[in-house]
């Protein structure tokens, strides 16, 4: 069916009649939540939101939709920061919402594994695993509200990426609803499974293009007996790096997170946020440093004192303070985790989500900056982020008294110019948030050639009516 056409009326009665009132939303006031995305970058139309209660609810309504030619937007908790999971302008994309689909299946404290339905909340996966007496280590600002499925389409990686890996890592089975109603049973809990191609890791990251993960098997970690964390000053981006170096060289196994912050940002948690209090001020780079051990006998307390001793002397660290209790750890952890939030309520930011190899990040730091501020005057970069896995959110705050829509005008220029010092440094323009619809330009020129060419391919294979998720990821 064209494009400009109109959903036929019979396919929304069939869906009505299929899930029920509770599984259909298309009043106004029910739909607005689903329209845009976090960053409002975006907002779109859809003449309804689906909520199947179960896989094969879903299976059969993607069945209708895919005879009719219509067009899915998976979507889970809708925090998204390159407009992935909301609809196009055109009002024909259905929305799909994976939030009734929230059951944690099963729970194997012997194999280390748990099953969760799409639209397990990943703060409820954590607290699930935590009461199995396990750990799920996934960690990330917006745990509260993205989900199992978001997560895996999107491969987040989040703050623990330095020990356990992104969300694929984490993974060991998908159970996926196809883009012609077929529904896939992958949920192995297997280490090893050489079978053929392994297709899961086809819809991880895929962004909803290919697919809807409506349930997957986690691996699951023994929950820590031990940890430290310290916030320090540190003298500059290289001294950042020195001090991820040493506390890695100690014993590497502990580093459970290791987090990049500048003055700028820590100054907007400190004035935006309510509560925002900061135990060392007036520095222009920080550094969160968190160990963490199954070993109720790990020494950590030890090791940290002994590395930030260490990088004091050298000049490194310039001030340090370690949290005494889980509610120190806690605040000083909120310092990293509401920067996006505090971002936000300070006005107009671009976000570059970024990576390049750990030991160019001082240098993609500092020039990304200078770029940056020569390009805009009066801007005020926000670097802040995954240190120990290169990954830096070069994000750029607008100027005081420029008007927002004048300064996201320019969000292309603005991620270009962070892009060219990327490419010179090896990296990748993006590092874990995923293209979604922000990006899609970026790929021709990144991506092209025989890898966008095979991920055409992979895409008419496997959706060859191109109903899912259309208008993301590829250009
Ligand atoms: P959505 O936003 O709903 O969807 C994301 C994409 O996945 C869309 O393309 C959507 O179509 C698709 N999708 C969703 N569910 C399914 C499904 N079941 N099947 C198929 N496709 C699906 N990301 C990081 O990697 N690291 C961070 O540290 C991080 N911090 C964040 C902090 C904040 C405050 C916010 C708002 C976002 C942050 N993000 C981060 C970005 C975001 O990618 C993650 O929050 C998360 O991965 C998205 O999950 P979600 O359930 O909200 O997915
Ligand atoms: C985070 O790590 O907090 C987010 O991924 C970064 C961002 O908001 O730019
Ligand atoms: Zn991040």
């Amino acid at each position: 069916m064209p494009d400009d056409q109109p959903l036929p009326s019979p396919l929304l009665d069939r869906l009505a009649a299929l899930l029920g009132p509770r599984g259909i939303l298309t009043e106004a006031a029910d739909l607005e939540p689903h329209l845009a995305d976090w960053r409002a970058l975006y907002r779109g139309k859809t003449p309804c939101v689906l909520r199947p209660a179960s896989t094969q609810e879903l299976a059969e309504a993607v069945k209708l939709c895919a005879a009719a030619g219509a067009p899915l937007v998976p979507q889970g908790g809708n925090t998204s920061m390159v407009g992935g999971g909301v609809p196009d302008e055109g009002g024909r994309q259905i929305v799909v919402s994976m939030a009734r689909m929230n059951r944690v299946r099963d729970i194997d404290p012997l194999d280390m594994t748990m099953t969760a339905e799409a639209g397990v909340v990943l703060k409820a996966a954590q607290d699930a695993a935590a009461e199995a007496g396990c750990l799920f280590p996934l960690s990330l600002g917006a745990e509260g509200t993205a989900t199992i499925g978001g997560v895996l389409s999107t491969n987040a990686g989040g703050n623990t990426t330095v020990r356990y890996g992104n969300a694929r890592e984490l993974m060991l089975g998908l159970e996926v609803v196809l883009p012609d109603g077929q529904v896939w049973n992958g949920l192995r809990r297997l280490r090893k499974d050489n079978t053929g191609y392994a297709l899961r890791h086809l819809f991880v990251g895929a962004e909803g293009t290919l697919g809807f993960i409506t349930a997957a098997v986690l691996r699951l970690f023994p929950r820590a007996r031990e940890s430290e964390v310290a916030l320090c000053i540190v003298r500059d981006e290289a001294a950042a790096l020195a001090l991820f170096r040493r506390v890695r060289d100690r014993d590497e196994t502990a580093v459970r997170a290791f987090e990049y912050m500048s003055g700028t940002g820590v100054e907007l948690y400190r004035t935006q946020i309510e509560g925002g209090t900061v135990p060392l001020t007036g520095g222009e780079h920080y550094v969160l440093v968190d160990l963490a051990s199954s070993r109720p006998d790990a020494g950590l307390r030890a090791l940290m004192e002994a590395v930030l001793e260490e990088a004091l002397e050298a000049g490194e660290v310039l001030d340090a303070t370690i949290a005494e209790s889980e509610a120190q750890r806690a605040a000083l952890w909120r310092i990293r985790e509401e920067h996006p939030e505090a971002q936000k309520r300070e006005g107009a930011s671009v976000k570059n989500d970024v990576s390049v190899p750990v030991s160019r990040t001082p240098e993609l730091i500092r020039r990304s900056s200078a770029a940056l501020k020569a390009m805009i005057p009066g801007s005020r970069p926000v670097p802040f982020g995954h240190l120990g896995d290169g990954n830096i959110h070069m994000n750029l705050q607008q100027p005081p008294g420029m008007q927002a829509a004048d300064f996201l005008a320019r969000s292309h220029d603005i991620m270009d110019t962070v892009n060219e010092i990327v490419r010179e440094l090896g990296g990748s323009f993006s590092a874990e948030h995923g293209i979604g619809r922000l990006k899609t330009d970026m790929m021709e020129s990144w991506r092209g050639g025989a890898e966008l060419d095979v991920m055409r391919r992979v895409k008419a294979a496997i959706d060859p009516r191109g109903i899912m998720n259309p208008g993301k990821v590829l250009p």
